[in-house]
């Protein structure tokens, strides 16, 4: 399974980035506007710590606007993976982006039916929002096994990228379930190494070592 780290901030990704575990980046425009500075600058910069898909999200709505800009933004880094809305303007953009040999990543997917357009269309990754599915009452894990289930039918190579993760189960059942990428935030990452009876059981063996010989 790959890990995505799913921030705009700099000092996040610089400092998740030694860890050895990171592949990618994804950022979107929320994300992005936390950080103050330009979508350009910032995507750049993170091309310089992370030699691994980085996906940055196109403002447009229409398909010649998500086609302009996702040019502009593909010229940055051959790792750019261009982001759009499951939309129709945005499944014709990925069907053009696939054709002309630039990745995508199909964002603010909501169902299996829009996962199974993104992956008609050859995304190269599609992004189920779990979390924002959890917040309205519905299990944003089913669908990550739906989808599974159905690129498995159809052998889709499509990449399932579970995005909008909130905590540290989110990651283990995506997982389990079969998600190629977790999106994850730096809050959720720095938690995944933890556990209390590491912590315990380290204190204990460095107090044993101390009184041996
Ligand atoms: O990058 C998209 C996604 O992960 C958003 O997460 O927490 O805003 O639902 P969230």
């Amino acid at each position: 399974m790959e890990f995505f780290i799913d921030t705009a901030n700099l000092e996040e990704i610089k400092s998740l980035s030694t860890w050895g575990v990171v592949d990618g980046v994804t950022t979107n425009p929320s994300l992005i506007a936390k950080e103050g500075k330009s979508q350009k600058e910032i995507i750049t910069a993170i091309t310089e710590i992370i030699d691994g898909p980085i996906s940055a999200e196109v403002i447009a709505t229409d398909f010649d606007g998500m086609i302009s800009e996702g040019q502009e933004l593909a010229k940055i880094h051959s790792n750019i993976v261009i982001k759009v809305p499951l939309t129709i303007a945005g499944l014709q953009a990925t069907k053009w982006f696939t054709e002309n040999n630039i990745k995508t990543n199909v964002t603010l997917a909501f169902s299996a039916n829009q996962a199974l357009l993104a992956a008609k269309n050859g995304a190269t990754y599609v992004s189920p929002f779990i979390g924002r599915l959890d917040d309205i009452g519905q299990t944003g894990m089913d669908l990550i096994r739906e989808i599974r289930a159905i690129y498995d039918n159809y052998g889709f190579t499509t990449k399932i990228l579970a995005a909008s993760i909130r905590h540290t189960d989110h990651v283990k059942e995506a997982a389990i379930v079969g998600a190629d990428v977790s999106t994850i935030p730096y809050k959720v990452l720095t938690q995944l190494v933890k556990h209390p009876l590491t912590d315990s059981g380290l204190e204990q063996f460095l107090a044993d070592h101390a009184k041996s010989k």
